[in-house]
């Protein structure tokens, strides 16, 4: 039997990069578990919103991560993310939540309990995990980080046909400035802005194919997978 390193691979980038089509099918290729992170800050922002947390309040906050559970699960080969076991796959992708979870994403609480759950969920590798701060503050050690970027007319083309397929009719116009903003947000926040490691793979997918980014991360986990060579064997 041939023994393989599971690693934990690193995916960041602004939204619209194409991160979770790459990541899931990266996993798919690899048999490694998704880690959506995005989903994670969105369920927190459900809850809270849910909850009518005051985001300026930092006790009423602790006080509603005390009581949350997020986890992922597969059914039918699709991704459904849990809120205190309640599926909330879908809810957590409405137009409010996306408004939401801008304030709830900024505040270091919120990002240290989640950033916990992250390390815990993929401290045994074999994970392919996506956001904004993987590999530059949960996996600083990834031995891959990928850095997905696509100019933003891309992003907003991309995000348009998404929404037309979840049957959701959008201005292409409103889409790019909804995106230019969260782009504004994430990288200027206080902590952990959305930034390339230093040492991450830069992919820019404007004018790639999925199936040739795919590829290349694939190639890329088979190569750091194999077990290095000793002076014995090699
Ligand atoms: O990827 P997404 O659009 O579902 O992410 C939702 C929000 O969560 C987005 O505004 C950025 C934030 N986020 C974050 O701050 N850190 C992460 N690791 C993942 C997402």
């Amino acid at each position: 039997m041939r023994i393989v390193k599971k690693l934990v691979i690193a995916i960041d980038g602004p939204a619209g990069s194409g991160k979770s089509s790459t990541a899931r099918l990266v996993a798919e290729a690899l048999g490694y578990r998704y880690l959506d992170t995005g989903a994670m800050y969105r369920a927190v922002a459900l809850k809270m919103l849910e909850q009518g947390v005051d985001l300026q309040d930092s006790k009423a906050i602790e006080e509603a991560l005390r009581d949350i559970r997020i986890d992922q699960n597969e059914k039918d080969g699709q991704v459904r993310i849990l809120l205190n076991e309640k599926d909330v796959t879908e809810a957590i992708r409405t137009p409010e939540i996306s408004l939401w979870v801008g304030p709830v994403s900024e505040n270091p609480t919120v990002r240290e309990f989640l950033v916990a759950r992250q390390r815990e969920m993929g401290k045994k590798g074999g994970v392919i995990v996506e956001g904004r701060d993987i590999g530059t503050v949960v996996f600083p050690d990834a031995p891959i980080k990928i850095y997905l970027t696509a100019d933003l007319d891309e992003r907003a083309r991309r995000r348009v046909k998404d929404l037309n397929g979840q049957g959701v009719d959008q201005p292409e116009e409103d889409v790019r400035q909804a995106l230019a903003q969260r782009d504004e947000r994430d990288s200027t926040r206080e902590h952990s802005p959305l930034s390339c490691a230093v040492d991450a793979i830069v992919l820019d997918t404007t004018e790639l194919a999925l199936k040739q980014q795919v590829e290349k991360i694939v190639a890329l986990a088979r190569e750091r997978e194999k077990p290095k060579k000793t002076k014995k064997n090699s």
